[in-house]
């Protein structure tokens, strides 16, 4: 398989697990620290070497695109400032990747946003990122994926073990293991009931594709929740065409869940040395206080 070049990035959903936060902001543009939730999913995309970023977004959403574009006005006053550490974080950002979007107009499910990438994407290769999940430590999470789609010329989805009462939140793979943290999928069943789940193997939104996947996408009928599913597309990919799942390292958060979110942002605080102490002893106070 070629060097995966693009990544389609689902930014349309609603965002209802975040209100009211995300009531009249898209819940990618949340912060966590100092920056928003999808510039923490770009930057996975950068540093594994992705160039190209495909947001598949709704009239709401053209905030997201904005944020990965100069912003001069803003750049003039810092610069007239002499804020030149502000200045380049701010150009930084508009200078990591190429944008594209195409919108999703209704919202039919992950699996439909997928396929309104289609003539973008057009035969190569490429990533999916979810936007909720966050990644890191390590090697970049979708950079895990690549490697070995590469070397194996396969799909490939990440996975993370979950609790059993959690599995009916996921994807989940039924595979067998053929090397350590390397699993041949047999099947995937989207948020199965606790007591019928294959694993505990979880997908953890970052998935390689062939492009061959267009076509299961167009032929699934609405499945979970009746929407598009992307599981139900993966499950044709998987039979006929061959797919892998790899473990996942790192720590992971859901941005959309209020506590994995305050967590990645104390995460991100105490690695800041100018907060790390005070941000510590506040933290402190408040589980004396409980
Ligand atoms: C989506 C996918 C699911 C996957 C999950 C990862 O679900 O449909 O298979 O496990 O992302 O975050 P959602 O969280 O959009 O309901």
């Amino acid at each position: 398989m070629d060097a995966i070049k693009k990544v389609v990035i689902p930014v349309a959903g609603w965002g209802t697990r975040s209100l009211p936060a995300s009531k009249n902001i898209p819940k990618e543009m949340l912060p966590i620290y100092n920056k928003p939730v999808i510039q923490y999913v770009v930057e996975e995309a950068q540093h594994s070497g992705i160039e190209n970023v495909v947001f598949v977004t709704n009239r709401d959403k053209s905030v997201i695109e904005d944020h990965f574009d100069y912003n001069l006005q803003l750049e003039n006053v810092l610069e007239r400032a002499g804020k030149l550490d502000k200045l380049a974080v701010v150009r930084g950002v508009a200078e990591m990747v190429n944008i594209m979007a195409v919108r999703q107009k209704k919202q039919l499910g992950l699996g439909h946003a997928v396929l309104c990438a289609e003539s973008i994407i057009a035969n190569d290769p490429f990533a999916i990122m979810v936007g909720d999940d966050l990644m890191f430590g390590g090697t970049p999470g979708i950079k895990q994926l690549i490697d070995v789609a590469v070397a194996e010329n396969m799909s490939v989805v990440g996975v993370m073990e979950v609790a059993p009462d959690k599995v009916n939140k996921y994807g989940i793979i039924d595979a067998s293991e053929i090397s350590p943290g390397v699993f041949r999928v047999k099947n995937l069943v989207e948020k199965p009931a606790c007591d019928q789940a294959p694993s505990r193997y979880a997908i953890v939104g970052r998935y390689v594709l062939k492009p061959e996947i267009f076509k299961y996408l167009k032929e699934v009928k609405p499945g979970h929740g009746g929407e598009i599913q992307l599981t139900d597309a993966l499950q044709g990919l998987a039979k006929n065409d061959g797919m892998l799942a790899v473990k996942m390292s790192g720590i992971r958060f859901d941005a959309g869940d209020w506590s994995e979110y305050l967590a990645a942002n104390i995460y991100f605080g105490l690695q800041d040395e100018d907060l790390h102490y005070e941000l510590l002893d506040k933290l402190k106070n408040f589980v004396q206080f409980k």
